[in-house]
């Protein structure tokens, strides 16, 4: 059988994702698996529509397509989400209908399950039909047990192709609701917003006004009494996207430093805004590539939260209501940031007068949050994330995220268990004498009320 290989990694061939593809092409020499590196080349793939139909015609030719794709914060790459775009864009789809197909992902773990989760939707959304997925760790390959399960994944591959056999499909199609937002006049009660001296700053890329999102983003400017900065990314000279050489991970100093305005929009324009104002249409089941590639380009800080305490806000057009895996992403930045999300706003209310109170709200509270210093506690998005990091950059990875171990160790992030002395001390005390069957029973039967007892001292003299 002929396969063709999607390759995800700005490193083309040298990428640790297609050492998994070389290594099933080893044991499977009866099937031929044909690389074409996608994202090292997407630029030339945008200019030249010859190239791009060499890619299609190779899809078009064969027996089955794999996805392979390194992990880039919680989702593909984002010269690897432009191929994504460029399909629909020049009316491709059809090509990639009813192929079968599979998805081989390698990462540290962190969000591994969004990135799957946007890919298996894309299969979807182009009616292909889906195997399954492969989401390795980086260095799966080293262990015999795991390139076992590898290779238990790819008979299953090929075998489904031979016999022809069913797929399953997990994302109806999008419904669209054609709607046109008209933002009203500030209502009487809805005076216009003072910052209070906060900066805040609206990141779009939105680039027609007369749009819904363009539109919703002027009905927030409006709400204040003095003037909302605006950058939009397109604007901005970003020379391309991310390119995984990790040089950065010394002291956070991207290569491309000097040869575009990305460090510097980010490190000064983004890190002195108290309030960040993300707006953004979806395109596929994302973002556009453009807002991915600047959330890829932001990993020249590494694993360290750039944008603390601060307090964002959403503005989306387009059908997030039927994108928990895209909410999912969205509520994880701030929360990743140490930061608080206070809403995401977006224009499936199909009505004006309701989207203009939630957007006047928003704002209000934008300011009163910030003022105030609320920050709603971390769940598992950011607590397990942050873990992972922590695991890493004290472990493995330290010698080359270096900055971040620096980081980590001045801000206290290496809270594993053995410095807890309280949980040592009751540890010491109790596992020993629970061993005793007598002891466990009393232990057992009073545990709730002890378990409650520090915290209850607290409810119990709340001015303390
Ligand atoms: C810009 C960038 C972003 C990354 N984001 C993630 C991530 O969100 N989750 C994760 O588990 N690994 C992440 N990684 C790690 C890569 O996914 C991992 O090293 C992968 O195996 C690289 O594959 P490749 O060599 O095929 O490009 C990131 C690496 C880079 C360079």
């Amino acid at each position: 059988m002929k396969i063709i290989v999607l390759n995800g990694s700005p490193k083309g061939i040298e990428s640790a994702t297609m050492q998994y593809i070389l290594y099933i092409q080893k044991k499977y020499p009866q099937h031929e698996l044909k690389i074409l590196n996608i994202a090292q080349q997407i630029k030339k793939l945008e200019k030249n529509d010859e190239k791009f139909k060499e890619i299609i015609e190779d899809v078009k030719n064969s027996d089955g397509i794999i996805w392979g794709f390194p992990l880039y914060v919680m989702l593909v790459p984002s010269q690897y989400k432009r191929f994504i775009e460029l399909i629909t864009e020049r009316n491709n789809e059809h090509v990639f209908k009813n192929k079968y197909t599979a998805l081989l992902a390698t990462s540290i773990h962190f969000y591994d399950h969004t990135a799957i989760n946007y890919m298996n939707a894309i299969c979807d959304d182009l009616e292909m039909k889906y195997v399954g997925s492969f989401s390795a760790d980086m260095f799966d390959l080293m262990f015999p047990k795991k390139r076992k399960q590898l290779i238990l994944y790819a008979e299953n591959f090929f075998h489904t192709i031979e016999n022809n056999l069913p797929t399953t499909r997990k994302n109806l199609p999008l419904i669209e609701q054609p709607f046109d937002y008209i933002p009203g006049m500030l209502e009487k009660e809805e005076v216009k917003i003072d910052t209070l001296g906060k900066k805040v700053l609206i990141v779009t890329d939105s680039v027609d006004k007369n749009t819904n999102l363009g539109r919703m983003i002027q009905r927030f400017q409006n709400c204040f009494s003095t003037e909302i900065e605006i950058v939009n990314i397109y604007d901005l000279d970003i020379k391309g996207g991310c390119l995984g050489c990790i040089q950065c991970g010394y002291d956070n100093v991207c290569v491309y430093k000097d040869k575009d305005e990305f460090t510097e929009f980010w490190s000064v324009k983004l890190e002195s805004a108290d309030i960040l104002v993300f707006a953004g249409n979806i395109v596929d089941r994302y973002f556009s590539s453009r807002w991915k590639m600047v959330f890829d380009r932001s990993f020249f800080n590494g694993h360290i939260p750039t944008l603390r305490e601060r307090q964002f806000g959403f503005l989306i057009s387009g059908p997030l209501g039927q994108n928990a895996n895209l909410r999912q992403i969205i509520e994880s930045i701030p929360e990743l940031q140490e930061s608080n999300l206070v809403d995401i706003i977006t224009d499936e209310y199909t009505d004006s007068r309701i989207i203009d109170s939630l957007i006047y709200n928003l704002a209000k509270k934008l300011i009163t949050y910030s003022q105030t210093g609320y920050k709603k506690p971390q769940t598992f998005l950011a607590i397990g994330g942050s873990k992972i990091f922590r695991d890493n950059v004290y472990g493995r990875m330290r010698f080359v995220f270096q900055a971040d171990h620096r980081y980590y160790e001045e801000h206290g992030y290496y809270d594993f268990p053995h410095n807890d002395k309280y949980a040592k001390k009751m540890n010491d005390k109790f596992i020993p004498l629970t061993q005793n069957e007598k002891f466990r029973k009393v232990f057992y039967s009073v545990l709730k009320t002890e378990m409650i007892k520090p915290i209850k001292r607290v409810v119990d003299n709340p001015d303390k």
